[in-house]
């Protein structure tokens, strides 16, 4: 069965241009005008993206899955456009075996309804570990956060630099658990040299996970194999709204004040990707004290408010949400329209208005710090290998 994508505004290339898309059999097998497929999508007011690609989500199955699971954590992406995510390992069972891998693969076989990839966890004493489980990526905790997975040893981060393949990517979480703004920032910004100066004495390639300041970004642009993603809510929220939201504003790294806040869109053109960290918790654990904010359908539409105040181009905002986190975790076949490529794509509706309603969020946390906001553009349909799984703003 053949689906075309009609008459859309389509990101090829890095630019936006009117053309069909055809997928077939999961794939896209043509990308041209007056293309007929045996069924169609009208696309006419629509931007046709490639499926996004978020690099950072914590889905927390298993362990936690009453905070979210790889059912409700997926609905949530393709809601929020992405058709592709990257788990991260500090589950409440962290994943830093070949057997907890392999679990989680199949969980997420069993349940998500996008594609999910995984972060293998790094430890002070599971290199062999590594070797066995040869994942496609690893995360490096140099700091305390959600979770107890952190290196404890110095001399851990360079062993596994080493010891993993260095066109794999290893992304790495630099700041030390603090609730308030400022207190370990000087360490996480030498957390981050420290980091920066290994990579390169060993020619490494390094992912920097969420920068929350201009200065993590200029660090980490000192060294020209290590990207840096930024998460929205630091472009969005500060600590005045940290106060306003009370407990629910906590977050690792914490939100900052609204200048370095401007030091982050300031440096935001140097940034690789944007990563949601979506990072659900339930009310209740908010409560008590957790960390981390959901993010995976807010994501797409508060970037597009950069576009809309005129700070970012469209093109600019998609490549980083799409393209370029398929090249910098080298994910083949994703992040483009192109021939051949997987026949996942989302249809923007750049126009539609809504207001952020934690109870109609496919998260099962059902709460989101950007409460009552009002905001611009909108899923509208998700194709996934070539299936309408979503379609006029709601899974079939
Ligand atoms: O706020 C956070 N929450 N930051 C992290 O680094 C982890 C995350 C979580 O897993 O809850
Ligand atoms: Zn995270």
């Amino acid at each position: 069965m053949s689906l075309v994508i009609r008459n859309g505004t389509a990101f090829i290339g890095a630019k936006f241009v009117r053309k069909d898309i055809l997928i077939d059999d999961g794939k896209i097998s043509s990308i041209g005008v007056n293309l007929k497929g045996d069924e169609a999508i009208d696309a006419t007011d629509y931007l046709v993206l490639p499926g996004l690609i978020d690099p950072h989500v914590h889905l927390r199955e298993p362990g936690d899955v009453y905070k979210e699971d790889f059912a409700t954590g997926s609905r949530a992406a393709i809601a929020g456009g992405f058709t592709t995510v990257m788990d991260m390992p500090n589950n409440a069972i962290p994943t830093i075996t070949k057997a907890r891998l392999e679990e989680k693969t199949r969980l997420a076989k069993e349940k998500a309804v996008c594609d999910v990839l995984f972060h293998f966890g790094g430890t002070d004493d599971n290199f062999e570990e590594v070797k066995k489980a040869d994942p496609q990526s690893m995360k490096l905790y140099l700091g305390h956060t959600t979770g107890n997975l952190v290196l404890k040893d110095p001399a851990s981060m360079e062993k596994h630099f080493r010891g993993f393949p260095k066109e794999r990517q290893i992304v790495l979480h630099a700041c030390d658990h603090s609730d308030v703004e400022e207190v370990n920032l000087e360490k996480t910004y030498a957390t981050i040299e420290g980091a920066v100066a290994s990579a390169k004495k060993i020619n490494r390639r390094i992912h920097l996970a969420h920068a929350s300041t201009g200065h993590e970004i200029a660090l980490a642009k000192t060294y020209g194999r290590c990207t840096v993603e930024v998460a929205p809510h630091y472009l969005f929220l500060s600590t005045k709204d940290a106060e306003r939201l009370g407990r629910l504003g906590k977050v690792y790294p914490p939100l900052k004040s609204e200048q370095k806040k401007l030091s982050l869109w300031k440096a935001l053109p140097q940034a690789d990707c944007i990563a949601t960290d979506h990072a659900p918790h339930t009310i209740e654990d908010k409560e008590k004290g957790a960390a981390g904010f959901p993010g995976l359908e807010t994501s797409l539409a508060l970037m597009l408010q950069g576009y809309e105040r005129g700070l970012l181009d469209m093109e600019w905002i998609i490549g980083r949400m799409s393209s370029n986190v398929a090249d910098i975790f080298g994910l083949k076949g994703r992040g483009r329209l192109e021939k051949g490529g997987v026949g996942d794509i989302t249809v923007l509706d750049p126009k539609e208005e809504w207001k952020v309603d934690g109870t109609e969020l496919q998260t099962k946390c059902r709460w989101s710090p950007f409460e009552g906001m009002e905001l611009k553009g909108k899923v509208h349909t998700v194709v996934k290998d070539g299936e309408p799984i979503y379609q006029e703003y709601e899974f079939k």
